[in-house]
């Protein structure tokens, strides 16, 4: 069946399942959602896939941490990322995740083809193993002194001090950072991709216009120095799915993780609700695009690892490969203690997602050059932008509409050059549209909404209103007016799509597609104008950085990393919800010290009749053990008892503040333990 519209497939990296999402995340699916919007607002077919990367050992010991499973923790996470996402207005047609039954059949099967085509062999290696952990350590799990320059608190890969690379092997008296246990040299059976048998196909792949030319060049020195295998094996225990035909072998999480590209795929076509197959898309074959959008830090496994793969196994190869830079906050990056490292949820719970949105728009490039977000900068630009230019048109317009011409537009246009020029303004933002040339197309829309304000000015209904006999003059001026708004807002909804809907209902229209911006309104009737967006105020944006310290600085560490076990759809609770934490009053019979946990002390808790709790609290900046002996505290005496690597805390006491400055909340000294708080 021949399709008269491209068939597009697009995806965005699957975030990690051992954490929640970020505004760094969020840079990659918005500019992926822009375009993937852009291209359905011009007709064409086009699927956006994602997915959470839920296995490796990373998932493994936070699980163990957070004394939950594997599975429990990654199935949280996914509804975590799905919810957050949605919050930023991103428009996945399927999120699955890596660890699903597609995901294992596809990476199966692939293997087995590399297997049968004669990429596959194995080989003995010899590495560091954990003797308490009893499991094999990658690099970052490796610390010890540095064998070129001997500075210590060096990782297995690299010295920071000196910068010099080297085999975690080579390290000087190694150390485990899971158990502090020296680690034991031990060999083992691993398996290894051919990744030289497939360097010319990818001297070709890489210089076929698949990749910017920054990347491709960057990969061109890569391929110069020449391709190594690949180890795509890793040994028990380890989250992921068994090598078929082993019994304690698992595919290392990069080799299954991009194959949940077609498992998520596939995941949508099984749902029913895609017009594709999965065939389609993926077979050799193939006349659909298939086009990814990754961050620079994981260009070689996109551009070299995937492709060859892809390519050996009998499917076809990605279309095109999008890299991004990195995101950074008032000129660094991302830091926790500043509070600029911001959770997408704690930027939601202050601020509208547009925002963002179009503050990243006005800064992407097809470049990797890394985006900054400047506060300042974010605050004025859209002010300036979105409310001050486009906003204004129709707020400037609307109303003279309702008040003598009864909401109904002018049929004629009062200046068809003007209108004409917006119109062509498509010719051009289409095409840096597609090109991922944003802030170019933003740049030019602006340009076009300040001309409209120009126009508006120069016209001035609101002096023509006082002047009898005008009226059918601001009525066409303020039509042609609104005219051009609707042609900004078709332009602008790829990256406002909230603010395009508002303008519709607004407008009285249909949604608006990319041909719409042709077409002339004509006498129809608006709706009253309501303002489609607020002005940023800089204390929600002082806010929200306050929170992303506060979220560190909570008084127990292992509590901002844990997450609860169900997730509510919104960040507001009820009464009811508050009323289900059980605080009680509750006495301090002794404090130590925790070995191995520096911000920990032990509180071991008299809570009179629900009896005594040990409970780990991160206040050991603040106060000495000494000092707490009898000190009456508030505990959270319902939640669930959380498996620390020191032990099980029972709970968690309220404390104010971080750092040195930690205030434990505390009731009048006449409180009996076991009091309820409330
Ligand atoms: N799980 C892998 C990707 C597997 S794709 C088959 C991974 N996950 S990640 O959660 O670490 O990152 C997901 C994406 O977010 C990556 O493309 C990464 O580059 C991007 N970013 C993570 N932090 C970022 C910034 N601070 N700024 C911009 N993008 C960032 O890698
Ligand atoms: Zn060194």
């Amino acid at each position: 069946m021949a399709e008269d519209r491209r068939v597009i497939y697009v995806t965005s990296a699957l975030p990690y399942a051992n954490g929640d999402l970020h505004i760094g995340h969020l840079l990659e699916q918005i500019q992926t959602d822009i375009w993937v919007r852009y291209q359905r607002l011009r007709g064409e077919l086009c699927l956006y896939g994602c997915a959470d990367d839920g296995h490796g050992s990373p998932m493994m010991l936070k699980a163990e941490q957070l004394g939950i499973s594997p599975e429990a923790l990654i199935a949280d996470m996914k509804l975590a990322h799905e919810r957050d996402s949605r919050g930023f207005l991103i428009s996945h047609d399927v999120y699955h995740t890596t660890h699903s039954e597609e995901n294992r059949t596809r990476a199966e099967e692939i293997f087995k083809r590399l297997s049968d085509a004669g990429y596959i062999y194995t080989k003995r290696v010899e590495q560091l193993f954990d003797p308490e952990k009893k499991m094999f350590l990658a690099d970052r799990f490796l610390k010890g002194e540095c064998p070129r320059c001997g500075a210590e608190d060096q990782y297995g890969d690299n010295c920071e001090k000196c910068g010099a690379t080297y085999e975690a092997t080579e390290l000087v008296n190694p150390r485990s950072t899971l158990s502090g246990a020296v680690p034991e040299l031990r060999s083992s059976t691993h398996y290894f991709f051919d990744l030289p048998k497939l360097q010319d196909f990818l001297e070709l792949w890489t210089s076929s216009g698949t990749l910017q030319p920054e990347v491709a060049n960057k990969i061109r020195e890569w391929l110069e120095v020449g391709l190594h295998p690949w180890d795509i094996s890793r040994d028990a225990p380890y989250f992921g799915f068994k090598i078929p035909g082993t019994e304690d072998k698992y595919f290392y999480v990069w080799l299954d993780a991009p194959i949940g590209y077609m498992a998520a795929l596939e995941h949508l076509v099984a749902g029913g609700n895609a017009p594709v197959t999965f065939e389609q898309i993926w077979n050799a074959d193939s006349s659909a695009e298939v086009h990814h959008f990754i961050g620079k830090d994981i260009v070689n496994f996109h551009t070299l690892f995937w492709p060859a793969m892809l390519h050996a196994a009998g499917y076809r190869t990605p279309t095109k490969v999008h890299t991004h830079g990195f995101l950074t906050v008032d000129g660094t990056k991302m830091s926790k203690t500043r509070g600029t490292f911001i959770n997408a949820r704690t930027y939601l719970d202050h601020l509208d997602p547009e925002y963002l949105r179009y503050y990243f728009a006005a800064k992407l490039s097809p470049t990797t050059d890394d985006i900054d977000l400047s506060l300042a900068d974010f605050v004025a630009r859209v002010n300036a932008d979105l409310v001050g230019k486009v906003v204004n048109i129709a707020s400037r317009c609307a109303g003279f509409i309702h008040k003598g011409h009864d909401g109904v537009l002018a049929a004629k246009c009062a200046d068809p050059e003007l209108w004409q020029t917006f119109v062509a303004g498509a010719e051009r933002i289409g095409p840096l549209f597609e090109a991922g040339e944003f802030n170019k197309a933003v740049r030019e829309i602006m340009a076009l909404a300040d001309r409209a304000n120009q126009y508006i000015d120069a016209h001035k209904p609101w002096a023509l209103a006082k002047e009898p006999g005008r009226e059918a003059d601001v009525q066409a001026v303020c039509s042609l007016g609104l005219n051009l708004f609707a042609v900004l807002m078709v332009y602008l909804k790829p990256i406002l799509p909230k603010m395009a809907e508002q303008a519709e209902a607004f407008l009285g229209v249909e949604p608006l597609s990319w041909a719409d911006s042709g077409r002339w309104l004509g006498a129809q009737r608006i709706e009253p104008f309501q303002a489609l967006k607020q002005r940023v105020d800089p204390k929600a944006v002082a806010a929200m950085i306050e929170a992303g310290k506060a979220s560190e600085a909570a008084p127990q560490p292992a509590a901002a990393e844990a997450r609860p076990t169900k997730l509510e759809d919104d960040a507001i609770i009820s009464i009811d919800d508050f009323t289900r934490v059980d605080l009680r009053v509750a006495r301090v019979i002794s404090a130590q010290h925790v070995d191995g946990a520096d911000k920990l002390l032990e509180l071991s808790l008299d809570v009179g009749a629900l009896g005594k709790r040990t409970v780990f609290s991160g206040i050991r900046s603040a106060y000495a053990p000494e000092d707490l002996d009898g000190r009456l505290v508030v505990l959270v005496a319902n939640l669930a008892p959380r498996k620390m690597r020191f032990g099980v805390s029972e709970g968690m006491v309220l404390a104010a503040g971080e750092g040195k400055d930690i205030f434990l909340i505390a009731p009048e000294p006449d409180a009996e333990p076991g009091m309820p708080v409330r």
